[in-house]
């Protein structure tokens, strides 16, 4: 029953869709536990580029069995669509994915809501993807959620929407009347309602069932610990539990069945959206890393704020996941500039810090105290051993170890899954 749970350690876009891509070729089953179509997961495969949002990033991978577990939130109509764009380009989808009967689906009007309470006042935006991830959750915590079981099911499904539009009424109606909404949700409902249901199940059946029978499984968190609801830099962050325990919650499967926890990390820092980021840079730097990285955001297009290497929020992050083993991407990108920084420690008036803090007042207020190094020419894509490495690049690698007290396992130089490298001959999750 070996499994792995795959996470990201930053504010996402670690590059999670590339080493799922990579380790999921190994695995039988990949499982999303959390998050919606507000993910973008690139895998470059063939020399073809591919957006996952909802389906997990195994799914390019013929034959590989994919869930959605209960913690998603579904928009049923972008389910319709990631599938036929996989079924039109000849990759099979039908027969080897499942989605939980328990997760919950977003509606129109989430999307209207997310889009109002980012639009209500410039202080209260969260930089959301709009695409009703809060709003569906909140639904879900206060139990008017709409989950796929009772999508299923027309009658009770038109009973659930009638009694959400009434209560959203006041809000919803600065959009549009709820009965055009609900127009809109019924002229699809049929067709969406009916494509769910070839792939809806009893997810917890069968994980069990595979775990039973020692197959082995790779979850695959969407979103980074910096954007966990309990944990990153709140309110600034999405509302679900990207972090490693979520796979237990969002899959249902037992925390015994988990055996590692492999934390996906950046040689530097983005975030898209609102929300303290200490090491963000306005400068030249910055701009050398967002156009070098091709930083924009894989779901909204935005572009991605950067910033150098923060070991506080990795070190935070590996601590709450229980992270020994890390995949450390893009490691490529930092070539040409020097120095390059790694930041140890944070400077808040005249106090500092050496963890990453809680209070949002410390978190807005904090100054990078960094540990320069020197930065290392010529193209890493193309060499095929740790060893070749400019002394600089191996020097960097060694000193985030050092910083975040845990293992570099691979090393991630270019978006295909053939520009990785393996240093920790004992990782197993590749044999
Ligand atoms: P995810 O959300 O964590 O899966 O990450 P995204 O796909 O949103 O963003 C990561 C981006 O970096 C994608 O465009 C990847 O193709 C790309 N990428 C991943 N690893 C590397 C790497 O080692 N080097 C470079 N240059 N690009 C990478
Ligand atoms: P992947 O899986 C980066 C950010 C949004 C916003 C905040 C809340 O590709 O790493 P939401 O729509 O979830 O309510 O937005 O979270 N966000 C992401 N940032 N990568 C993602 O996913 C993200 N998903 C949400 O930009 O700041
Ligand atoms: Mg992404």
């Amino acid at each position: 029953m070996p499994s792995l749970v795959v996470i990201g350690a930053q504010w996402g876009d670690e590059g999670k869709g590339k080493i799922v891509h990579l380790i999921g070729k190994n695995s039988d089953y990949i499982v999303r536990y959390q998050g919606g179509n507000n993910a973008g997961h690139t895998v470059v495969f063939d020399g073809k580029h591919f957006v996952l949002h909802l389906l997990p990033s195994g799914i390019l991978e013929p034959g590989k069995k994919c869930v959605l577990g209960n913690g998603l939130v579904i928009d049923p109509a972008a389910f319709k669509e990631e599938v036929e764009f996989f079924e039109n380009r000849k990759i099979k989808v039908r027969g080897r994915l499942y989605v939980s009967l328990a997760a919950h689906v977003i509606l129109p009007y989430h999307k209207y809501l997310d889009t109002l309470r980012e639009t209500a006042s410039k202080s209260g935006a969260i930089g959301t993807t709009r695409k009703g991830i809060g709003p569906a959750y909140s639904d879900k915590v206060g139990r008017t959620g709409i989950r796929v079981a009772d999508y299923l099911e027309p009658e009770l499904f038109q009973t659930l929407l009638d009694q959400n539009l009434k209560e959203k009424e006041p809000l919803l109606s600065q959009v549009k009347p709820i009965k055009q909404i609900r127009q809109e949700i019924m002229k699809d409902y049929r067709e969406l309602r009916d494509f769910m249901e070839q792939f809806a199940t009893d997810t917890t059946i069968l994980l069990s069932n595979a775990i039973k029978k020692d197959q082995r499984m790779l979850f695959e968190s969407a979103q980074g610990t910096m954007l966990d609801v309990d944990f990153g830099t709140y309110p600034y962050v999405t509302s679900s539990n990207p972090i490693a325990g979520g796979a237990c919650s969002g899959a249902g499967v037992g925390p015994r069945y988990i055996d590692e926890v492999l934390g996906v990390i950046k040689a530097y820092t983005t975030r898209v959206g609102d929300g303290p980021f200490p090491t963000e840079l306005n400068s030249a730097e910055g701009n050398y890393l967002q156009s070098k990285g091709q930083e924009f955001g894989a779901t909204t297009g935005r572009r991605r704020r950067c910033g150098w290497f923060d070991a506080l929020v990795v070190k935070h992050a590996f601590r709450i996941n229980g992270i020994k083993r890390f995949a450390l991407t893009k490691l490529d990108v930092l070539e040409g500039l020097d120095p390059i920084r790694i930041c140890v420690g944070y400077k808040v008036g005249s106090k500092t810090l050496s963890n990453f803090p809680v209070s949002r007042t410390l978190q807005a207020n904090s100054v990078p105290i960094y540990k320069n190094f020197r930065g290392f020419k010529g193209n890493l894509r193309e060499l095929k051993d740790f060893s070749a490495f400019p002394l600089e690049a191996r020097r960097f690698v060694k000193e985030i170890e050092k910083a975040v007290d845990a293992k570099c396992a691979l090393v991630s130089m270019g978006k295909s899954r053939e520009e990785t490298l393996i240093l920790d001959k004992d990782f197993p999750w590749l044999q």
